[in-house]
């Protein structure tokens, strides 16, 4: 982690849009040369944050995924900024839009089948991805699917056990919106079970709700 020094890092987001902002402050830019800035409160003393900072875990993890051929952006660099009281991470985007800009938009591929063999795959990876919604899921101009938002996630030596990717299910359907998306038809449900054996139809549909 390089430390960055306040007037580095005001001279770095000059002419910034700021995706994504909070009561507390930015959290996600896009600077002026289309790399992308995410910030992370220093959280306080006494939590695993301390030991693992979400900016590095963030990086690590794109790391792992990168080595088990699942794309996610590309790091630049972790930094720590004391002068904001943040740690940030900077990255080269995933090229694409994500899965909920896509929601509406007429695609010439299926996003629902394509998702369910990804989350498969995911699983068969043994990652455990807790962030697991629509958000942040990114269709990328080459018709693959990939990760943003990775500072979540949990990375077995294994394939995934079956309760582990059941209650991963329920990440997924946390919204509304993603979830009657996600069950309009049973292509996701269909596709996740052929690309994989550790769970069965009725264990699916049962922690799908449907
Ligand atoms: N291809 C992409 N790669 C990275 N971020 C993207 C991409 N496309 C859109 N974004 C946007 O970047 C912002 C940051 O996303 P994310 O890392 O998921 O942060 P958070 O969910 O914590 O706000 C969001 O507004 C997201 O929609
Ligand atoms: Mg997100």
């Amino acid at each position: 982690m390089q430390t960055l020094d306040p007037n580095v890092y005001f001279s770095l987001r000059e002419g910034a849009d700021v995706l994504e902002a909070d009561r507390q402050g930015d959290k996600v830019l896009r600077l002026a040369d289309g790399s992308m800035l995410k910030l992370f409160r220093r959280k306080r003393l006494l939590t695993s944050a301390l030991w693992s900072p979400y900016a590095k875990r963030f990086a690590d993890n794109c790391q792992t995924l990168q080595a088990r051929d699942i794309e996610c952006p590309r790091i630049r660099q972790v930094y720590r900024i004391p002068a904001i009281e943040r740690d940030a991470v900077h990255y080269d985007p995933l090229p694409g839009s994500t899965l909920r800009q896509l929601l509406g938009a007429d695609t010439s591929i299926d996003l629902r089948s394509r998702l369910g063999e990804f989350i498969a795959r995911l699983h068969q990876n043994g990652i455990y991805f807790r962030s697991a919604h629509l958000g942040n899921v990114v269709l990328t101009p080459g018709n693959t699917l990939g990760l943003i938002d990775v500072a979540d996630l949990k990375v077995y030596r294994k394939p995934l056990r079956k309760g582990l990717r059941l209650r991963n299910f329920k990440h997924m359907l946390r919204y509304r919106q993603d979830r009657e998306w996600l069950l309009q038809d049973n292509q996701f449900l269909e596709h996740y079970l052929s690309h994989q054996k550790v769970c069965n139809e009725r264990e699916l549909r049962l922690a799908l709700g449907i």
